[in-house]
């Protein structure tokens, strides 16, 4: 623990409730003092905690900015791409990111029960099996986590995709309501005014190119329609499974690898019934794994990789701090886009990456303008 976090720790915390130091005075004006060696310890080991738990914040906010971004270049990469053969199924690449999740969770509470097999299983046995009902909780996210990712397919067949976009950012403003209602959390009127700021300053960034608009004005109004409705749907669903996750990672003992593990186990058998649904012919005639290529890995190596990085997010920050590391990667893909791919309008997208990944670049000026955005929101918060 560093010397000067050490040097910070107030007085009365060191010392156990009605106990004084012989002559001192009871209000701890002496400040020769000595704590109780078992309440500095504990004190010490807080102290150590809480910069932990902020290292991890800011490590996790950085991962998922990386994740994101990577994630989008990946996906704008691979679409662009030319290849023989069918197109890998974005059903089948959903219960795979999850299955890859879940393996990656079981290797990390591997390695928290210090690397041995007999404490993996009974930590497995007593948490997930034989807690039916707190594992049965995740059933809830996890189930609208996949009707979200339907509404979505449902929005990205019936709006343009940048209409899409741009709409589905009202998602910060849904998690700060659900933060709100749900968790408690207190946001002053700057801290509001700085998420409206931060979601129009990101809908702008993605607002659609002329000819996007073009795209969007041969969809029916009735079309158009169940698109929004689809997409504002979504919005709210983001907001309370995010917050709901959250309250469950926050208010109850178990690890976040646990946590994501039932999560996961959920998410692949809601997955396997979409497969079954949307793609149980293509599967049967040509096998789960068609169209699977290098660069199909990559992607669902990385969608996997953002399921355990907003996990630690969500637990070491907050779900309002998650949309502000995605909205500085939606710019941050842009950026890259803009300087170096020079290609930013795909016009579809694969069903298990609905999320922030899609950027159109209208003026130049935008960077400019993102780092106003971003001076905005760094003051309010
Ligand atoms: O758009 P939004 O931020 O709500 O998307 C969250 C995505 O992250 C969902 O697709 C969900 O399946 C995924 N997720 C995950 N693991 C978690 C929490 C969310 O894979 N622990």
């Amino acid at each position: 623990m560093p010397a000067e976090a050490r040097g910070r720790e107030p007085l009365h915390l060191t010392l156990p409730p009605g106990t004084h130091p012989a002559g001192g005075n009871a209000r701890g004006g002496d400040a020769t003092v000595k704590p109780a060696p078992g309440a500095a310890r504990r004190a010490a080991q807080a102290n150590e905690d809480k910069t932990m738990s902020a290292n991890l914040k800011y490590l996790s906010l950085g991962i998922l900015v990386f994740q994101t971004t990577s994630l989008v270049l990946t996906m704008r990469y691979s679409r662009t791409l030319k290849e023989e053969g069918p197109r890998y199924l974005s059903s089948t690449a959903v219960v795979v990111a999850e299955l890859l999740k879940i393996m990656a969770c079981i290797l990390l509470v591997y390695k928290d029960s210090k690397c041995s097999l007999r404490a993996l299983n009974r930590i497995l046995h007593d948490e997930i099996l034989n807690k039916p009902m707190e594992t049965l909780k995740l059933a809830i996210p996890s189930g609208i986590y996949t009707l979200q990712n339907n509404l979505l397919y449902v929005a990205l067949s019936n709006l343009d995709a940048a209409t899409y976009q741009v709409t589905y950012q009202l998602k910060i403003l849904t998690t700060a309501l659900f933060s709100v209602s749900m968790l408690s959390k207190k946001l002053g009127v700057y801290q509001w005014l700085s998420l409206v700021i931060l979601m129009t300053g990101v809908a702008f960034v993605q607002w659609p190119s002329d000819s996007q608009e073009l795209d969007s004005k041969e969809l029916s109004a009735g079309s158009q329609f169940v698109g929004l409705m689809a997409v504002l749907t979504a919005c709210f669903s983001s907001g309370f499974a995010g917050v709901y996750f959250e309250k469950i990672l926050k208010e109850t003992k178990q690890s976040v690898w646990i946590r994501n593990i039932q999560l996961g186990f959920f998410g692949s058998i809601f997955g396997l019934m979409g497969v079954y649904i949307y793609d149980g012919e293509l599967v049967s005639k040509n096998g789960f794994f068609q169209g699977y290529n290098r660069l199909t890995w990559i992607v669902v190596i990385l969608q996997a990789l953002g399921g355990l990085v907003i996990a630690a997010v969500i637990k070491y920050a907050d779900n309002i701090l998650k949309g502000f590391a995605t909205s500085l990667s939606i710019i941050l893909s842009t950026l890259i886009s803009y300087f170096w791919l020079q290609d930013f309008v795909p016009t579809s997208y694969p069903l298990f990456l609905e999320n922030d990944f899609n950027c159109s670049l209208r003026f130049p000026s935008w960077l400019e303008y993102s780092w106003e955005i971003a001076l905005i929101v760094e003051d309010a918060w």
